[in-house]
């Protein structure tokens, strides 16, 4: 007969759920590939009431998240409630209470991971995420074992299934904004408070997290770059698609000497990347190794079953006891890394500028100027024709000039002097503020 591991299980929403459905519908083959069966002796929710897409027998649910993880009769310690206070807590008195901790909260890793990693080893037991980054994707354990031979060179990864997911609708299906986020949070992608994805600060969280798995450093998301999808507009994707690219948000963490540089940024991808044709709530992680090279893993990033299957995995590694020996192995343990973040100002790359300008002479040659002054070089330049005004309609609005959009692509530069080239643009009557700036990916 196999033993029994004891679960508690914090959060029955949209990946509790999935959990719960894994592990009742694939019971036996769980079972003979973990050793052990899972038993779960309690579920710890907000609304006692609320209709569940699950069955599962109401004695087990209690609202008392504090007992539920300290609970004797447990072994291990699922939490999928969210966020860092509630969670946080389940979470630090489940560790002293000396039970493991299996939890999808990049959240809580990224802002407090450092308090929840120690309490674990000074209890003596051991935290597994890997639903925490990435959904379904295998990412944590490709980082913390298959790669082990490596310095990671670089991690390029689109890592937030919501904002994915709207910028592919709004692309392919020229849908509006608010109607795919609407569907996004539907279908269980979006956090509860769905800012967290839009303003990239979900992703940032992520890149913190594989940045330390992947390079030895904790960066904090506040020393960064970070912006979210919340300016960008449909012409932007249309403008970036006439000059072969997608405009993705891209997380990358770069090795630069003694630096990394590391970014959060709607970014323009050449078309032909694997990046580029990731579409809908995919995630995807492009790593480089020095021994390995080009390595890419893709699959489901967010979503119900997809989140479940990275949970499920983490619970048969516990029981079969590889957890045990990989968690006091991984980099988050390394104190001593000499890496600092690249100042902002220094990274080099390309970038796309669209501006609204009056149409009149001497504009190109204005905006021109100050990219020169900066010794920025233009790499092309769209300005669509715009109707011919007539000498009666020109009278007819008072002689008032036309707006037209006007898109730029740079050669390579310093986001440093981009930002000097855009406090100049500031002061440019012919442009209209504000303009859209973004980072270019080859
Ligand atoms: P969710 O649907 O909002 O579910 C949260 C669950 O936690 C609900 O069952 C809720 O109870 C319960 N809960 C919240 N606060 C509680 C409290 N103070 N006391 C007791 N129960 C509480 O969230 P989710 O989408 O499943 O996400 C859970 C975690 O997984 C989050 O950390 C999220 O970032 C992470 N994650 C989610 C996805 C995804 O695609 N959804 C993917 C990867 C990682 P009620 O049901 O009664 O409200
Ligand atoms: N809200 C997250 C996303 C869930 O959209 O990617 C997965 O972490």
């Amino acid at each position: 007969m196999s033993k029994s591991i004891r679960v508690s299980l914090l959060g029955l929403g949209t990946v509790g759920s999935g959990v719960m459905r894994i592990l009742s519908d694939h019971a036996g083959m769980i079972e003979r590939r973990a050793g052990s069966q899972f038993d779960i002796r309690h579920i710890a929710v907000r609304d006692l009431g609320k209709q569940r897409g699950v069955k599962v027998d109401p004695k087990l649910m209690t609202t008392d998240w504090k007992a539920a993880a300290t609970a004797p009769d447990v072994d291990v310690v699922v939490e999928l409630m969210g966020g860092t206070t509630a969670a946080k807590d389940a979470v630090l008195a489940a560790l002293r209470a000396g039970k493991h901790v299996v939890t999808a909260n990049k959240a809580l890793l990224a802002t407090c991971g450092d308090e929840v990693f120690n309490t674990a080893r000074e209890a003596g037991v051991c935290v597994a995420f890997e639903a925490a980054v990435a959904g379904g994707i295998p990412i944590i354990a490709t980082l913390g074992t298959s790669m082990t031979g490596n310095v990671v060179e670089s991690l390029e990864a689109i890592l937030n299934g919501t904002t994915n997911f709207i910028l592919s609708e709004m692309f392919s299906k020229r849908r509006a904004y608010g109607d795919v986020l609407a569907e996004a949070q539907k279908l269980g992608y979006a956090e509860a408070d769905p800012t967290m994805d839009i303003d990239g600060t979900d992703a940032a969280q992520k890149l913190t997290l594989l940045t330390q798995l992947a390079f030895g450093k904790k960066i904090e998301t506040s020393e960064f770059l970070r912006q979210g999808i919340n300016t960008l507009e449909l012409a932007d994707m249309l403008y970036a698609d006439e000059l072969g690219y997608r405009v993705k948000l891209l997380a990358m963490t770069r090795l630069i000497g003694k630096h990394l540089e590391m970014h959060v940024e709607p970014t323009l991808i050449r078309r032909n990347r694997a990046l580029a044709r990731t579409d809908g709530a995919i995630n995807i992680v492009e790593l480089r190794g020095d021994a390995v090279g080009r390595l890419i893993v893709s699959g489901p990033g967010a979503g119900e079953m997809p989140t479940a299957s990275a949970v499920v995995a983490d619970l048969v590694d516990f029981a079969i006891g590889r957890t045990q020996l990989t968690f006091p192995r991984l980099e988050i343990w390394n104190n001593d890394s000499p890496l600092t973040v690249l100042p902002a100002e220094q990274i080099e790359r390309r970038y796309y500028l669209r501006f609204n300008v009056e149409d009149k002479p001497h504009v190109i040659a204005d905006i021109a100027d100050v990219l020169g002054r900066q010794e920025i070089s233009l790499a092309s330049v769209i300005q669509h024709e715009s109707p011919e005004q007539s000498a009666a309609a020109a009278a007819a609005t008072g002689g008032g000039v036309t707006i037209v959009p006007l898109v730029i692509m740079t050669h390579r530069t310093t986001e440093g002097r981009i930002r000097a080239a855009e406090a100049e643009f500031r002061r440019l009557s012919c442009v209209r503020s504000p303009h859209i700036r973004m980072p270019v990916a080859d």
